[in-house]
């Protein structure tokens, strides 16, 4: 799908004398991989559950078969989904600017497979487990798992040094955020002149701080979302769509550096 954009001059300035942009990314910019989103991923056996309860600590100790089953079943969506052109466009973006930071609140790696390095992963990294017990990180096997489409219970391994359970790697509600990307975050909002937000609702916490602290320290703040959120307010400019055709569109045309995909 293809774009035509009509940019405001005063965005195209900001970046292209933007010296560290940062990029801020939610759900939103993995939904046209086909990922489903924390509330799409609730059907089939976990529909009578509410995410927010599977998604805790305390679900996982009460029956962790029902928690790592959920859990299989996004690792098998998320395997089985490819970078789309949203994230290809922030890797592209990166050629073009002195500094960029890419943070994000998902926990699949699309970003990594698209090529993007160092980001940071404010809510973890579903591809790296670990012992609930003692800590210790565990490795899947090779090979790809196959969660039927209604997911299944199943068993989460033991560990191999303490012989507790294996929990995902990913930050469950009441749980704090990993404190060195949190604290590399902080830095990426504080420090970038151009921070873009896509992708999110801006909703959960402390994630969401970071756009009000980057418009705080002075920087221009562009938002790319098909929907309202909580910062169309604080942002210097909407630009209204998907990810995947807004970010391609609007690298092409500031940079001229079109992709296949902006046709
Ligand atoms: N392109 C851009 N944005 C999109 C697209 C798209 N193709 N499709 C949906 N969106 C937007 C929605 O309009 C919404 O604003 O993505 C946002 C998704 O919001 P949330 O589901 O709240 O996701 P996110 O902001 O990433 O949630 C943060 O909350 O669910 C927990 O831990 C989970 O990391 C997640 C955190």
């Amino acid at each position: 799908m293809s774009l035509d954009l009509i940019l405001p001059d005063s965005l195209v300035k900001a970046f292209k004398t933007a010296r560290h942009v940062t990029v801020f990314t939610g759900a939103g910019v993995s939904a046209e991989s086909g990922v489903p989103t924390f509330r799409d991923a609730h059907t089939g056996l976990w529909a009578r559950f509410e995410p927010t309860a599977l998604a805790t600590p305390e679900a996982f100790e009460a029956d962790p078969a029902l928690v790592w089953g959920w859990y299989e079943w996004r690792r098998s969506r998320v395997m089985r989904a490819a970078p789309n052109p949203a994230h290809e466009a922030i890797v592209r973006l990166a050629r073009h600017v002195p500094a960029i930071s890419v943070v994000t609140q998902n926990v699949d790696d699309l970003h990594e497979r698209a090529g993007s390095r160092s980001v940071a992963h404010l809510h973890g990294r579903l591809m790296q487990p670990r012992c609930f017990a003692c800590g210790t990180p565990w490795r899947y096997p090779d090979g790809m798992p196959n969660e039927p489409e209604d997911g299944r219970r199943v068993t989460p391994p033991e560990c191999p040094e303490c012989a507790g359970p294996i929990r995902p790697g990913v930050v469950w509600f009441g749980e704090p955020l990993p404190a060195d990307e949190w604290l590399r975050a902080l830095g990426a909002a504080a420090g970038c002149d151009l921070f873009i937000t896509v992708g999110t609702s801006a909703m959960v916490y402390p994630a969401a701080e970071l756009p009000r602290i980057a418009a705080g320290q002075g920087a221009r703040v562009l938002q790319i979302n098909p929907q309202a959120t909580a910062l169309d307010s604080l942002a210097d400019w909407n630009l209204v769509g998907a990810a995947g055709v807004v970010l391609p569109a609007l690298i092409g045309a500031v940079f001229d550096d079109a992709s296949p995909t902006t046709g």
